[in-house]
C-alpha cells in the first residue's frame, strides 16, 4: 500500500506557494490529506479572519487534482488525532513550521520542505490593500 501523506495550513487567497507545497506532499505518497484551519483557529494563530471563510478555503484544495481528502482543522493541538483518524504513515508541512512537530515522529515520518520564495497571503493582502 502506498503512503497516506497529511498536511495542515490556512490556504486563504489561495497561491502558487500553496500549490507548490500540495504538489510536493503529493509526490511523497499515493493519498494526500489536507487539514484546512478553521476560521476560528485562523484567528487564534494569526490575529485575523482569513479573507475566505473556511468552506470556501476547502471547496478550493478539494478540487485540486492531487488532493484525495479534505476536512477542517479545529485545532493546532489534535495533530495526532488527525493523523491517527486519518491513518497517515507521513506528515509534512513547510519549513516555517520546521521541528515544530517532531514529537509526533513516533507514529509517522515527519518532513518539512521549503517555503516558495516570495510569497504569501499576508503579503498578497498588503498588497492588495495599497492599490
Ligand atoms: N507555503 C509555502 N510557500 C509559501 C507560502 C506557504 O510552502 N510561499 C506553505 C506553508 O509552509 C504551509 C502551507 O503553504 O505549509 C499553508 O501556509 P499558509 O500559512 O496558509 O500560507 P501563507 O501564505 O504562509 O499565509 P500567511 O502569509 O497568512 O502566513
Amino acid at each position: 500500500m502506498g503512503n497516506r501523506v497529511i498536511t495542515f495550513g490556512t490556504f486563504d487567497v489561495f497561491h502558487v506557494g500553496h500549490v507548490n507545497i500540495l504538489e510536493k506532499c503529493s509526490q511523497l505518497g499515493s493519498e494526500l490529506i489536507v487539514g484546512v484551519s478553521s476560521d476560528a483557529l485562523n484567528f487564534k494563530k494569526k490575529n485575523r479572519y482569513p479573507v475566505y471563510d473556511e468552506y470556501s478555503r476547502l471547496k478550493i484544495i478539494k478540487s485540486l487534482k492531487f488532493v484525495n481528502e479534505v476536512f477542517i482543522e479545529e485545532s493546532l493541538e489534535q495533530k495526532r488525532h488527525y493523523i491517527n483518524y486519518y491513518r497517515a504513515n507521513i506528515l509534512a508541512m513547510g519549513d516555517d513550521w520546521e521541528g515544530r512537530f517532531d514529537d509526533l515522529r513516533d507514529i509517522c515520518e515527519v518532513t518539512y520542505f521549503p517555503r516558495t520564495p516570495s510569497i504569501s497571503t499576508t503579503e498578497i493582502i498588503e498588497i492588495a490593500r495599497k492599490l
